[in-house]
């Protein structure tokens, strides 16, 4: 806002650290400030990224700061709240986030902030939405992380299933970030080859392979967390991508989680779909002409997000 790239970070737990890591490494903003309720952890944080300075590609001010930090902001990024423990579901963590983003988002609007809000902190969905709702801001400036990840994972995998390198995939994850899910296999390319028609064409190829390509995608946060208690490193590239594509005004095509005003046949929700993004957040939802089935399962996703929502808002 003051002529110099500011991202204010609200949460430096697993996710927060390492996305802060990340944009140091990638040398995306020129100023980051670290924002969290243990004190003593971010002043750490701020320390210990401060000393990796000099190998860095270029210099970044990060300071351990407070919500007054957050008027002069670009971007305010949040990954603060409780995650997943094994076996429990990202909407299971609603209550407990919601109460949270509550503080959280009138802080922020407390300090006179006028940027664009980043949420991670899952539900995603859901509580990009009450980032919408309580910070009053217009819908394309509030950014949810969406299905940013599921699709990067579902971009590696197909990419290591045809041995062809994950970036000349092209394929997209949409809906809810979590159990409702679905694969957009009618626009899924490998180099502008489709996916489907590589699987009928190709007998080394099989459907079956594809379905279970899917399901390790939809089911990968699982598995993760049973073996190291959380996922961080995946979901931290996916947000400094994200912040990337806002400071430098990219107008990419990424999947996050964005407001529909009657996009795929759904009004009032923020959900995973692909759409441009710049310096003004959402620039356009991008509709995708979806199968019968794809559009079925996308709006059982929708309708999955709406019922919580409607605990909450309606
Ligand atoms: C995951 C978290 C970010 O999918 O929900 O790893």
């Amino acid at each position: 806002m003051n002529g110099v790239n500011r991202v204010a970070l609200i949460g430096t737990g697993f996710v927060g650290s390492s996305y802060a890591f990340a944009m140091l490494n990638q040398g995306i903003t020129e100023e980051l400030v670290l924002i969290d309720l243990n004190k003593e952890k971010s002043e750490g944080d701020a320390m210990d990224l401060n000393h990796g300075l000099p190998f860095a590609p270029s210099p970044t001010k990060i300071w351990f700061g407070d919500y007054s930090d957050c008027k002069d902001a670009d971007l305010v990024v949040i990954t603060a709240g409780a995650n997943q423990k094994p076996g429990e579901t990202r909407l299971d963590l609603v209550d407990k986030n919601m109460k949270v983003f509550q503080s959280i988002v009138s802080q922020v609007m407390a300090s006179g902030f006028n940027g664009i809000f980043l949420v991670a902190t899952n539900p995603v969905d859901i509580l990009t939405y009450a980032t919408w709702k309580f910070s009053g801001l217009p819908k394309e400036r509030i950014i949810g992380s969406g299905t940013i990840l599921d699709t990067a994972r579902f971009r590696y995998l197909l990419g290591e299933y045809f041995q062809v390198d994950a970036r000349n995939v092209h394929a997209y994850i949409i809906g809810e970030h979590g159990d409702t899910e679905l694969p957009v296999w009618s626009h899924a390319d490998i180099g502008g080859r489709s996916v489907l028609d590589l699987v009928n064409e190709r007998s080394e190829y099989k459907q079956a392979d594809l379905e279970n390509i899917f399901t390790n995608v939809r089911d990968a946060a699982y598995h993760i967390i049973q073996r190291k208690g959380a996922t961080y490193y995946g979901i931290a590239m996916g947000l400094a991508r994200l912040t990337k594509a806002i400071l430098q005004n990219e107008n990419a095509v990424l999947t996050v989680s964005a407001y529909l005003d009657g996009q795929y046949g759904q009004h009032n929700i923020y959900i995973g779909v692909p759409a441009i993004v710049n310096r003004n957040g959402i620039r356009e939802v991008i509709e995708l002409k979806l199968t019968e089935e794809e559009r079925a399962k996308f709006s059982h996703s929708a309708n999955v997000l709406k019922q919580v929502l409607d605990s909450f808002f309606h």
